[in-house]
């Protein structure tokens, strides 16, 4: 696994591992809890009627640093070993701890010009120089990453990491795990592949298995099929040594223990997961069908999303305005490369007639 410089030959000592770690270490339970300088609960009325009693204790406790309990649902689910799973505050904030871990200042990544924008704003924080490849126009008008333009550039920029969102954001493109497979085999074997995964339970045809590949970082997130956006909670799926480093620099609280327990319920809830899931299918295409019925065209997609191509920036620019003046965020993207875009998510407010109206350039 290729790593950033200065952590390639030096270890980092996580000086508070926490309860779990320290049970495991003692070989016994910790009953009383009085070395973490912890507070009692609040003793706040309006607290306890907004969490309950068990969540305001929960809160006033330290949550596990290493989400064990996360991380073994999660190598369940995805047939891994609880050693190639890292859980981190969102899939966002694992895309930061990706670059990291992996880039050194001055290195150079790459992207999909109009991909998911996040990575780009993390990667110059991190002082990496971002190269953007022109996405590709299918022959359906689909618009979708370019594979062989990105690992070209990868070889011929001698990056350290590239990034791509399957399926992406907001082109809602989806590339098979054998295209994903033969990718990374083109791409330099030192190079790492960030596998942005946010959507992939919505992709069709679903898979079960994801295979861990060298230098390879796959990330998932509950923000969209567990619908647990506002808690935070993602893991990454990667190779055993570079999980047991990004721990060795990942901020050990970043998860709270309202949200890990949340994510701990959600992932054990299969039934309301494949149920939450087929209901955002069918909503996403009924979506289709209702824009298409409305002359509209729209992007195939494998994700919780429809993207409307409109002729030019401009006017996707003006169908936003109408829609901001009734109060309705839809979203366009800022970069050049996609901005002719409107991007609506699968919901059943997105199905108002007045709202699809709007939508009519
Ligand atoms: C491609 C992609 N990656 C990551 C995220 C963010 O996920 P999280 O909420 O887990 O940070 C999003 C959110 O829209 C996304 O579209």
């Amino acid at each position: 696994m290729r790593f950033a410089r200065h952590l390639q030959e030096h270890s980092i000592h996580n000086p508070f591992p926490g309860i779990v770690r320290l049970e495991q270490k003692i070989g016994r339970d910790i009953i009383t809890r009085i070395g973490s300088n912890e507070s009692q609960p609040l003793p706040s009325p309006a607290l306890t009627t907004f969490l309950g009693e068990t969540a305001v204790t929960m809160a006033s406790l330290y949550p596990d640093p290493y989400a064990h309990d996360i991380r073994r649902l999660a190598a369940a689910i995805n047939l891994v070993d609880e050693s190639e799973v890292i859980v981190d505050s969102g899939a966002d904030s694992l895309i930061l701890l990706s670059l990291r871990l992996c880039c050194n200042v001055g290195d150079t990544v790459i992207t999909s010009a109009g991909s998911y924008p996040t990575f780009r704003y993390f990667a110059e924080g991190c002082g990496q120089r971002v190269v953007e490849v022109s996405l590709q126009s299918g022959t359906d008008g689909a618009l979708q990453a370019d594979l062989g333009a990105l690992a070209f550039n990868a070889h011929q920029y001698k990056a350290s990491l590239v990034y791509l969102a399957n399926p992406d954001n907001p082109t809602g493109h989806y590339h098979s795990q054998t295209e994903i497979e033969r990718f990374r085999q083109s791409l330099p074997a030192d190079c790492v592949l960030l596998l942005d995964e946010a959507y992939l339970e919505f992709a069709e045809p679903r898979h079960a298995a994801s295979p861990v590949m060298d230098n390879t970082l796959r990330l998932r997130t509950l923000s969209k099929a567990y619908a647990l956006a506002g808690l935070r909670v993602g893991y990454a799926i990667a190779p055993a040594e570079a999980i047991a480093k990004a721990d060795e620099i990942r901020p050990q609280f970043a998860v709270s223990s309202l949200a890990q327990q949340a994510a701990i319920l959600a992932l054990q809830a299969r039934e309301a997961a494949e149920s939450l899931l087929s209901t955002t299918i069918s909503l996403r295409e009924k979506l289709r069908d209702a824009l298409l019925a409305r002359r509209l065209r729209v992007l195939d997609s494998h994700t919780n999303f429809v993207s409307i191509p409109y002729p030019d920036s401009q006017a996707a620019e003006q169908v936003q305005r109408r829609l901001f003046a009734m109060g309705v965020a839809v979203h366009r993207p800022a970069h050049p490369a996609t901005s002719h875009l409107i991007r609506i998510t699968a919901h059943p407010a997105a199905l108002d007639e007045a709202i699809l109206d709007m939508l009519i350039l």
